[in-house]
């Protein structure tokens, strides 16, 4: 096979895409489209997402210290991309989507109600690693569809059309 070089900025793929979702002090919520996340740690499970300083939801994330993962389902793909193109700086874009909002169990934050999963997460770290700053959450609660989960808690992701 004959190689030449690629974009590094772009060279990891495919990425998972979910929402992150988050609070303000003032009681505001917010959500915003995030590529760069990951699983960093098994045991304790948590979870890191990257999110730009000038994004609206960097500040709410930062003064809360928590945040929800929404993984979202190929249905949700118009929301998605409202969310991540548009900021709370200039409307209310949860409202503008009629996006439904649910209380989180640990964390004050809302979860996204209409995405298949949501991981509640108590920030415990972060590292500037460039132009994002990744913030390292501890897995707090796993929300997931009751249809999809087995006795003992697995999830059948297999049932999640990923975007
Ligand atoms: C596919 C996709 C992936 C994105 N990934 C990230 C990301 O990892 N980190 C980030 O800060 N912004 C990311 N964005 C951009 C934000 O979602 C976007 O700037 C959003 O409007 C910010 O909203 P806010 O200002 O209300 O926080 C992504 C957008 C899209 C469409």
């Amino acid at each position: 096979m004959s190689k030449s070089e690629g974009n590094k900025r772009t060279c990891l793929n495919p990425v998972a895409k979910v929402l992150v979702s988050c609070r303000g002090l003032n009681g505001e919520n917010n959500a915003l489209a995030v590529g760069y996340c990951g699983n960093c740690s098994y045991d304790p499970p948590m979870v890191m997402v990257g999110i730009v300083p000038s994004r609206y939801s960097y500040h709410l994330i930062k003064e809360s210290g928590c945040f929800v993962v929404n993984l979202v389902d190929k249905a949700y793909q118009e929301t998605f991309n409202y969310l991540g193109s548009h900021s709370k700086r200039d409307e209310d874009k949860l409202a503008v989507m009629k996006v439904n909002l649910a209380e989180a169990k640990f964390v004050n934050a809302p979860i996204l109600a209409d995405c298949p999963v949501n991981i509640e997460c108590k920030i415990v770290d972060s590292i500037v690693t460039g132009s994002h700053e990744m913030f390292i959450g501890k897995v707090e609660y796993v929300h997931a569809d009751a249809k999809m989960i087995s006795d003992k808690g697995d999830i059948d992701f297999s049932q999640i059309n990923f975007l």
